[in-house]
């Protein structure tokens, strides 16, 4: 792998022990997917925040680290809101544990801000290589925002956070981004939310796996594509996907699709989905929400007040800009918190049911919160969970 004479200083461990161990996980990396090279990264997204997912040793080796970053970085949701874990019901030992690994983190010098849309956050263009994590981060910055990142492990997204740059392979490199699967959507799609959106993408996340698929027949939304991509990423392992006319290395038409496989998939292949199912909390905002969400969950829960615990996730950088929505949202007892989410936080695991508009959230909630997940559109979540 070629390097330059910057990298090469490091490896000598001429700026510290981190910053070499980091360059050697990288030239590793690299080296099994058969990098030519690396490549600078405007940005990085660091998974593995959560206590309830790394545990003692993940907190015992991100301590051990000492290097700063040298890109912007954020890290994907911990296990409960920063200022808010007591509201929610975080024991005591958690929150310390979680307050350990944040500690860390900011040491190393990743933005405390937790989430899974970064990309509302900081300006992400066409074509940055990247090094994100969280797998709906990524499929929405390769696909989405004709951006550049392979779905990197935590340690791999640390490491080029610290160093500035990634293993150039992979979705990094335009020959791996065409399509490899079309999927005809037949079903009229005009009413579709993105509850929908992220129902098909529970559906053909299991029919597709790791391949790319090419969308015909559907318009979403940028906040649709997020559902539909988070969910696709859950089921199966989908990081890139292509929307005839909508997304933007799909606008020209210049993919060949004389080969890939045809998946057709009808409307009752979604609507069989959306069951009726008794539930005992709403949890909305997987991926976190957008302003744009936060402002029409305000305008329907306008006047009601709920029935049964009703979170609303978002990062802080999100519900700092729409405050009247996240004041009227709470004005109902539902409650928006920041930097968690319905996965990631251990609270989740005292509900039997929980009712979602995410295809990610009905895909994770039976295995990571041990409970069953109902979905529905944000309309429903709202009359089934208010008086
Ligand atoms: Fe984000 Fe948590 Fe869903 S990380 S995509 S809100 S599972």
């Amino acid at each position: 792998m070629q390097l330059d004479r910057d990298d090469e200083r490091i490896l000598a461990g001429e700026q510290g022990e981190t910053k070499q161990k980091m360059l050697e996980l990288l030239v590793a990396l690299g080296k099994v997917f058969g990098a030519e090279r690396l490549v600078p990264i405007a940005s990085a997204q660091v998974s593995g925040a959560s206590y309830k997912t790394i545990g003692e040793y993940g907190l015992q080796w991100l301590s051990s680290l000492d290097a700063k970053a040298v890109v912007p970085a954020v890290l994907n949701p911990i296990g409960m809101p920063r200022d808010r874990w007591q509201e929610m019901g975080v024991d005591e030992d958690f929150a310390a544990k979680q307050q350990a690994v944040i500690a860390a983190y900011e040491r190393l010098g990743i933005a405390l801000e937790c989430t899974c849309t970064p990309y509302y956050l900081r300006e992400t263009h066409f074509g940055d290589h990247l090094a994100w994590s969280e797998s709906s981060a990524v499929s929405y910055a390769n696909s989405v925002i004709g951006a550049r990142t392979n779905r990197e492990g935590g340690p791999g997204a640390l490491a080029a956070a610290l160093v500035g740059k990634t293993p150039c392979y992979g979705l990094h490199l335009a020959e791996n981004r065409k399509p490899q699967v079309i999927v005809r959507v037949q079903a009229d799609t005009r009413d579709w939310t993105i509850a929908h959106y992220g129902a098909l993408g529970y559906h053909v996340g299991k029919m597709v796996g790791n391949r790319i698929p090419f969308f015909s027949g559907i318009d979403p939304d940028k906040d649709q594509l997020k559902g539909l991509g988070a969910a696709m990423a859950a089921t199966g392992a989908v990081a890139l996907y292509h929307v005839e006319g909508v997304t933007p290395e799909a606008l020209d038409g210049s993919f060949d699709l004389s080969s890939p496989e045809t998946i057709a998939v009808e409307s009752g292949e979604i609507k069989k989905l959306f069951k009726e199912i008794p539930v005992d909390a709403v949890a909305v905002g997987c991926p976190h929400c957008s302003p744009a969400e936060l402002e029409e969950i305000a305008g329907l829960l306008k006047g009601k007040i709920v029935r049964m615990p009703f979170y609303v996730f978002a990062s802080q950088g999100v519900i700092d800009k729409v405050p009247r929505a996240v004041e009227a949202i709470e004005k109902s007892g539902a409650r928006v918190f920041a930097d968690t989410c319905m996965v990631v936080s251990p609270v989740m695991e005292q509900y039997e049911a929980i009712m979602v508009n995410s295809g990610k959230a009905l895909a994770y909630v039976p295995d990571m919160c041990a409970a069953v997940a109902r979905i529905g559109t944000i309309e429903d979540c709202v009359l089934v969970g208010t008086e």
